[in-house]
């Protein structure tokens, strides 16, 4: 029975790896121990999860005992994104394998406390980078890798991320670059991952311009100057084309976060703290629009942008070769798109000198295209021996997406090229 000690007691933790510890992967794994900084977490846990009700709990500074005590073989990191590197760094202590969400951590100076935690262990880190394993994703892997579109040489990439996903970063804990990052590290990094991972090449150079142009006090939609308010109870939400974009007027109907538990939306989930706050405060800290280049150690260029308020969510991708070029589009979430969109998404394939072929991928049951369940499985059962390449991230990948990341932060403020230096493990 391989013992697990949850670090985090997160919506995601919740969600992503407690509901399969406890049902899928139960025969094999159980959990031991949770820990977060907030009591109401472990309620809102024991009372979605009533088999951890006699599951010891733990505050962040008991850590060491938790450890003593439990006695995990493993520790998964899912809480607040800054408080991911102190637990890493412990767990890589005592020998343990180190299971975290992304991003793995939000500076550079703690991605080499990982780093080097981790030469000086036994154990292990693995980053959850989710998006790699979408059967759309794990195409363009293989399909780079076989050599269809030769040596990589640019990749054009623009995310956009819609006003309800969007705006719900501007409501949470991640609205604040001390706990997130910022989200040139918070959603990029998952973005840098995978052109790294895809093109097999390291970042060196990153330039970057970005700014806030939706969100924070001076945000073009926002009703009246004025701090503290929250979606719930705010008296001007009828003036917020934010909130009616996604509401209707009867105060039956509420602006659904993904990220709230459904089934527990109406209490209180966390204390001193609301997810709902309002997307126009002025201690907003982060940005919402960034346009980036970086250049990587084999010569490829990518050309990113990324904006948090869309009208609707999604990618373009564009990846050219040496011997061709490969593109295709993304639209996220379907119900909030409100256009025909295509059916399944397709990539197009030009070689250089040939003609054009449309790639469809297979699909299957779960989150993103059915990657999610691959994901859980290679964490919970071990890595797919039957696949040809390597899919489970470790600590040096995430130390490279948060490179680009910090990259990107850093070269809008100082504008400037920012350098990233070589990562050896
Ligand atoms: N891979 C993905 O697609 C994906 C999606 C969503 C979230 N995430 C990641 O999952 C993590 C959780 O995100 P969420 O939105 O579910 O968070 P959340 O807001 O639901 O929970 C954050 C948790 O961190 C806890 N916390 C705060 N300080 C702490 C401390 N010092 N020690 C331990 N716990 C502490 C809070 O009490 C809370 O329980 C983040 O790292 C986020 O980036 C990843």
């Amino acid at each position: 029975m391989k013992r697990y000690a949850i670090c985090g007691i997160s919506n995601r933790a919740l969600n992503m790896f407690i509901k399969p510890l406890l049902t899928t992967f139960a025969t094999d794994n159980c959990i031991v121990g949770l820990l977060d900084g907030d009591p109401l977490r472990f309620e809102v846990c024991k009372q979605q999860y009533p088999e951890l009700a006699v599951t010891p709990i733990f505050r962040p500074g008991d850590f060491e005992q938790m450890i003593q005590e439990t006695k995990p073989d493993a520790i998964i990191v899912a809480g607040r994104d800054d408080t991911h590197v102190d637990y890493i760094v412990l767990g890589l202590k005592y020998d343990l394998e180190v299971i975290t969400e992304k991003p793995m951590v939000t500076t550079m100076v703690d991605a080499n406390r990982v780093l080097t935690a981790e030469k000086l262990s036994k154990g292990k880190v693995v980053v959850t980078f989710n998006y790699r394993y979408s059967p759309i994703h794990r195409k363009i892997k293989e399909f780079i890798q076989k050599g269809h579109i030769g040596r990589v040489t640019s990749i054009d990439l623009n995310w956009t991320i819609d006003t309800y996903h969007g705006a719900s970063y501007f409501k949470r804990w991640n609205r604040q670059r001390d706990f997130s990052g910022g989200l040139s590290i918070h959603k990029s990094s998952h973005h840098f991952d995978l052109v790294n991972w895809w093109i097999d090449q390291n970042p060196v150079q990153v330039f970057a311009i970005g700014d806030r142009h939706y969100y924070g006090e001076n945000g073009e939609h926002n009703p009246s100057k004025k701090d503290g308010r929250h979606c719930e109870s705010c008296a001007e939400r009828q003036k917020c084309s934010y909130h009616m974009r996604w509401s209707s007027r009867g105060s039956s109907t509420k602006v659904k976060d993904d990220h709230l538990l459904e089934s527990l939306e109406n209490t209180n989930l966390y204390t001193d703290y609301r997810p709902d706050a309002c997307i126009f405060d002025s201690g907003i800290d982060i940005e919402d629009t960034y346009a980036a280049v970086v250049k990587y150690d084999q010569g490829a260029l990518l050309s990113y942008s990324v904006n948090f308020s869309a009208p609707y969510e999604g990618y373009r991708l564009a990846i050219n070769g040496t011997k061709g070029r490969i593109e295709t589009t993304e639209y996220h979430e379907p119900s909030r798109i409100p256009f025909p969109i295509p059916m399944q998404q397709t990539i197009d394939y030009f070689p250089l000198f040939g003609s054009k072929e449309i790639i469809h991928v297979v699909h299957t049951e779960g989150g993103h295209g059915g990657g999610d369940p691959l994901l859980l499985e290679d964490l919970f059962l071990g890595p797919d021996p039957a696949r040809e390449y390597e899919i489970l991230a470790g600590a040096k990948a995430g130390a490279y997406s948060i490179a680009v990341g910090e990259g990107v932060w850093r070269s809008c403020v100082e504008n400037k090229p920012y350098d990233i230096k070589r990562i050896d493990v």
